[in-house]
């Protein structure tokens, strides 16, 4: 089971999009199950741009929807068939003959509920979209359905009769019976999504996936199944205790917030200078301490970087002392590591190598930083090669950009999203670096890198995202993940 997080809906649902358009390349003939609601209108209009523009065809795809209420024509405005024809149907590539929906005026209900248990099986569907009512439900599958329902008429209860109300002019015109798939049938899909989005759904999806199975919260059932990803808002994810989350993914680029970094892990930043930290990732390194440990590896002591220091022992003092005062700021470990390739012309020696090896045994790390492969600064590169040879190899690898040596374009995979209150911080912990700051503006150059990178990323993604390309805080760090 995989939850991931964004900062709001639209987000969310550009990462469903991609989902579904991975899933149309994979298989353009694929069968899909589909909701209705207000859950899944920025992805259904996400999804006729992508047509639109020519980046995705449903030509050939079936698709069944999970329910429609009885009593209702295809015709009347309030129907889930008006829903799907109005919202998406009529503007994408679809044949009419693939669409199903669920008759709201079957002559025989048991016979055609039968029927369409076996279309839809028949049909053998690869992924099912799915919203989440507030009390639980899926599809209309409301409280107290079994199971290992299929599909059938169920009787909505007062709490979705209210919540659908806003649909129609009075509560008294919500029909008060529906046909739906049943849990079994969503069950068989091969792969799940399910979004909720906004603070009422919060206790829902918390019932769903942190409390025991029990047909009280229908949509806990979808626990046992084996590929399912739900995808939510921070305002849905507001009550989630004990999940792990993901950031969505926005054209081949992860990207996170406060809301979606890794926890609980032993995190080692190889900084090789005592300063590269802060610069580089003082936002991102700040908010991870919050959740993890995460160790400050300060390579070299950097002490030729220090202008009227003194002796080379002063030089160093200053510099440490410096870095202390950072990493205690950033809420880090810090670790002075005085590497002798720095004074040795950058050639690695043995003793070096086996320092940082004892280090990694003893911290056994799972995220380790390292400059990014081709930083060209000689520190840096040796610093990457040493971190490299001593690292286990099941550590995921996040390469940093310097002010030295930015990503070239798409050379990033990840980006962290930060605010203006996070970027007093990370010029605080630069500003620590009094010695470095007395030369060149460090604080300003990572300010303008990281708001920089907020205004091309958007312009990147603009032309693979379309007409709102992007809604971030003012602020990006940018990293290269070599694993999931
Ligand atoms: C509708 C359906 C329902 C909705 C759920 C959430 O086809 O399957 O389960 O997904 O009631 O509705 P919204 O999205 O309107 O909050």
């Amino acid at each position: 089971m995989k939850v991931i997080v964004a900062t709001n809906n639209q987000t969310a649902s550009r990462h469903v999009a991609t989902m579904i358009t991975n899933q149309l390349s994979r298989k353009p003939n694929s069968a899909f199950l589909l909701p209705t609601g207000s859950t899944p209108l920025k992805l259904y209009q996400l999804l006729q741009e992508k047509v639109g523009s020519g980046k995705t065809s449903f030509s050939l795809i079936k698709t069944f929807n999970l329910d429609e209420y009885l009593g209702l024509s295809p015709e009347n405005p309030q129907s889930y068939h008006r829903f799907m024809w109005d919202n998406f149907f009529s503007h994408i590539d679809i044949k009419r003959s693939n669409v199903k929906i669920p008759s709201g005026n079957p002559k025989n209900a048991a016979s055609y509920c039968k029927k369409y248990e076996q279309t839809i099986d028949k049909a053998k569907v690869d992924l099912a979209i799915l919203g989440l009512g507030t009390n639980g439900h899926i599809g209309f599958n409301e409280p107290g359905t079994d199971p290992d329902s299929i599909t059938h008429i169920a009787d909505l209860t007062p709490s979705t009769i209210k919540a659908n109300a806003r649909f129609f002019k009075s509560k008294k015109e919500v029909p008060t019976q529906a046909i739906t798939v049943g849990l079994k049938t969503i069950l068989k899909s091969k792969k799940i999504i399910v979004m909720a989005f906004g603070k009422s759904k919060a206790q829902a999806v918390h019932d769903t996936l942190e409390k025991t199975p029990s047909p009280k919260t229908p949509a806990s059932v979808l626990q046992k199944h084996k590929n399912i990803t739900f995808v939510l808002d921070q305002a849905a994810a507001s009550k989630l205790t004990k999940t792990s989350f993901y950031p969505p993914v926005l054209s081949g680029i992860r990207l996170y917030s406060k809301l979606n970094l890794p926890t609980n892990k032993k995190i080692v930043f190889f900084s090789p200078h005592p300063d590269d930290a802060a610069i580089s990732a003082g936002a991102l390194l700040n908010s991870l301490s919050a959740n993890n440990e995460v160790y400050e590896l300060i390579v070299t002591t950097g002490h030729r970087a220090v202008i009227n220091g003194g002796t080379t022992q002063n030089r160093i003092k200053i510099r440490e002392k410096e870095v202390q005062k950072e990493s205690f700021l950033l809420g880090t470990k810090c670790i002075t590591l005085r590497c002798h390739f720095y004074d040795n012309n950058q050639n690695l020696p043995e003793k070096d190598l086996k320092k940082i090896r004892s280090l990694m045994k003893k911290i056994k790390p799972n995220i380790a930083f390292v400059p990014h492969k081709l930083d060209p600064h000689p520190t840096h590169a040796t610093t990457r090669t040493m971190a490299l040879a001593a690292l286990p190899h099941h550590t995921s690898l996040w390469s940093f950009e310097t002010p030295w040596s930015l990503f070239s374009h798409k050379k990033f995979n990840a980006a962290f999203e930060f605010s203006d209150k996070l970027m007093k911080t990370k010029l605080r912990s630069i500003r620590c670096h009094k010695s470095q700051l007395a030369r060149t503006s460090f604080d300003q150059a990572a300010l303008s890198i990281a708001s920089f990178r907020r205004i091309t990323l958007a312009e990147q993604l603009f032309s693979e995202l379309g007409k709102q390309s992007l809604e971030t805080k003012p602020y990006l760090e940018l990293f290269n993940i070599s694993e999931w």
